[in-house]
């Protein structure tokens, strides 16, 4: 939540920060705003907030100025946390003197108490933030502080919550300080220009080198360069990152908006993520650590934990790991495992699902499997993330930057890169003969193929949308591999077109959801050929005596299966494990063309942001 944009440096431009904020609009729009520091007039800050449009009426406001050279300057993008997204709400928020600008993303969880008391020290507010609290800290330490530096090292030890925030302030107008505390922050270069964002798509094309900042660490960047400190003040080495994305990936490029253009890319990125996964002798080939093979060859079990989208994708590997390995599998929402007592031990594998690698629940869970002594895996796309820096080991989705806050191609992502960790366990654990892993595996690579298939429906799903636009409640339902899939259906209808829609376990139905089936219902089957086909057909019947609006997705040769005006949606038939990757487009199609008839921006959808970095 929040995206957060700074630089400095002989760069520094107007147009530096409106582009990059517009490029962290997935961040959250409920409010938008940039303070630039120049030698004529001292800080500047412009606002808006008006929800979806903010971005745009910053950039358009700014549109004479863009090209104006500024000392430096910050900028930030609000998902509202604290306080309304109200004008005065808005970052960036000043202390007392006006002296000191901040921008943050996060939550200062004990900022009441850290309010009260400055507060009886004098100083006024001006917004409801936990943020402004942050700049007045800053202010009260920084009389006794030889450094700017200094007097926000003393200001965090008085917050608790994750994190980010940058800093600037008059007194040293081109230098900027940076705090990361299990929020995503990273600094970046070119020349004499630096910059410190949230993200990468932020100044993907404005940097060529980046870094990646430790939690709990403070950088100071100038034009002269960046330096990282530890808490105890201690300098520490910023480790470069070497991301292959490009700004063609973060732009819509002839695409109407990002979620179509994420849902045509997903044959690409899921041949990206598993090709050249498994090498001569089967063994994963993760990325930047190495993984011990000895070590995961004691583990007894696995405990995967996400949110959301990546949630069910952990899901669908629970199948999967389960049926090739023999080994228990157990599945947490993150935000529930770290508030129970899990059973792990250092024979577990915790496996972190994540598209942004810094979702704070799922992050804060890894932090808890680690302290519990477990051996941690995670699975993420962006590279340098939170989480691949925690983990013992990574393996990255090669999904490229998703930037519609519905996720679509990293899920397909996700599901391939946990269907080769599945193979690579059975295989050490001799559950699976080298051969049939091979065999599975290179069924695996085939299928992007199958997706370019599936995405040939994309009109008959749009057409289906229109006839169904008028529809108020949503029924997804599926068995075994299928009900991930109908609980992403699900979600995804949820997420962008605010419609009332359950994903159910089919066999379930009869225990209490079919009370809910009439004609004004529509229900959603996701009914491929696994092993339960005949059993979710007999459910199919159940559904259908209650006279819902029936859909079937299924096999291509198995069409004949709809009468009267139900309708069908064929995809092609892979191994029934690898299904979901395939079954699931046509629904995100779905949820698509049903946000687009109702009007709906799919890239904007309301109360939402991409990456969900607070509690
Ligand atoms: O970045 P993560 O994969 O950890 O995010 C988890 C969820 O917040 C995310 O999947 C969310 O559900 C998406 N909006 C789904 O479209």
């Amino acid at each position: 939540m929040c995206g957060i944009i700074a630089v400095t440096g002989s760069g520094a431009k107007v147009e530096i920060l409106t582009t990059g904020l517009k490029r962290l609009e997935y961040r959250g729009y409920d409010s938008a705003g940039i303070i630039t520091v120049d030698a004529a007039h001292g800080f500047t800050r412009y606002r808006v907030a008006n929800g979806k449009t903010s971005l745009h009426e910053l950039e358009q406001e700014l549109e004479a100025a863009s090209s104006n050279e500024i000392l430096a300057g910050i900028g930030h993008t609000r998902w509202a946390t604290h306080g309304g997204p109200t004008l005065f709400n808005a970052h960036p928020h000043l202390d007392c003197t006006e002296k000191i600008a901040i921008v943050h993303n996060g939550i200062v969880e004990n900022f009441r108490e850290l309010k009260e008391q400055l507060g009886h020290n004098g100083h006024l507010f001006s917004s409801e933030t936990d943020t402004e609290v942050i700049a007045h800290l800053i202010e009260e330490q920084r009389p006794f502080c030889s450094s700017l530096l200094e007097a926000v090292q003393k200001a965090s030890r008085l917050m608790r919550g994750a994190m980010s925030f940058v800093v600037m302030s008059l007194d040293d107008p081109t230098t900027l300080v940076g705090f990361k505390r299990m929020a995503p922050m990273m600094v970046a270069s070119k020349g004499d220009t630096w910059f410190i964002a949230s993200d990468i798509p932020a100044i993907l094309d404005r940097a060529d080198r980046f870094f990646q900042v430790e939690d709990e660490n403070f950088v100071v960047v100038d034009p002269l360069g960046a330096k990282a400190f530890d808490e105890n003040g201690s300098e520490r080495d910023l480790v470069e990152l070497h991301a292959n994305w490009t700004l063609d990936a973060a732009e819509r490029s002839g695409y109407d908006d990002f979620m179509s253009k994420e849902i045509f890319e997903q044959a690409a990125s899921l041949r990206d993520t598993v090709v050249g996964r498994l090498d001569a002798s089967q063994n994963l080939v993760l990325d930047e650590h190495l993984a011990d093979t000895d070590l995961l060859a004691r583990i007894n079990k696995v405990f995967i934990v996400a949110c959301g989208t990546s949630y069910h994708a952990g899901m669908v590997a629970k199948y999967a790991i389960e049926h090739w390995t023999k080994m228990p599998v157990e599945l947490d929402i993150s935000s529930e495992f770290r508030y129970r007592d899990p059973v792990v031990d250092e024979r577990t594998l915790v496996v972190a699902v994540s598209q942004s690698g810094e979702t704070l629940d799922t992050l804060a869970a890894l932090h808890e499997a680690k302290n519990l002594g477990a051996q941690t895996l995670a699975v993420c796309n962006v590279v340098g993330s939170s989480m691949a820096r925690l983990a013992d080991s990574v393996l990255y989705t090669r999904a490229g930057p998703e930037v519609s806050v519905a996720s679509t191609k990293t899920h397909t992502a996700q599901i391939g890169a946990l269907m080769v960790l599945a193979l690579h366990l059975a295989r050490i654990k001799g559950q699976l003969y080298p051969q049939e892993v091979i065999d599975l595996y290179l069924e695996l690579c085939e299928l992007p193929n199958k997706i370019e298939e599936v995405l040939q429906v994309w009109d008959s799903v749009a057409a289906l949308a229109s006839r169904l636009s008028d529809k108020q409640r949503f029924y997804f339902i599926g068995r075994h591999v299928g009900y991930p899939v109908a609980l992403e259906g699900a979600l995804k209808l949820k997420e962008i077109s605010y419609l009332p829609a359950e994903g159910y376990p089919a066999g379930e139905l009869k225990h209490g959801p079919i009370a809910m089936l009439d004609e004004q219902a529509v229900v959603i089957v996701v009914a491929t050929r696994t092993r339960l086909y005949e059993k979710i057909m007999s459910n199919v019947e159940e559904v259908r005596a209650r006279k819902p609006f029936l859909v079937i997705l299924g096999n291509q040769q198995d069409e004949g299966c709809i009468t009267g005006s139900e309708e069908f949606i064929a995809v092609p038939r892979v191994h029934p494990l690898f299904a979901p990757i395939i079954d699931v487009i046509p629904l995100q199609m779905f949820a698509y063309h049903m946000a687009k008839s109702l009007g709906y921006d799919p890239d904007r959808p309301r109360n939402l942001a991409k990456t969900v970095t607070v509690e």
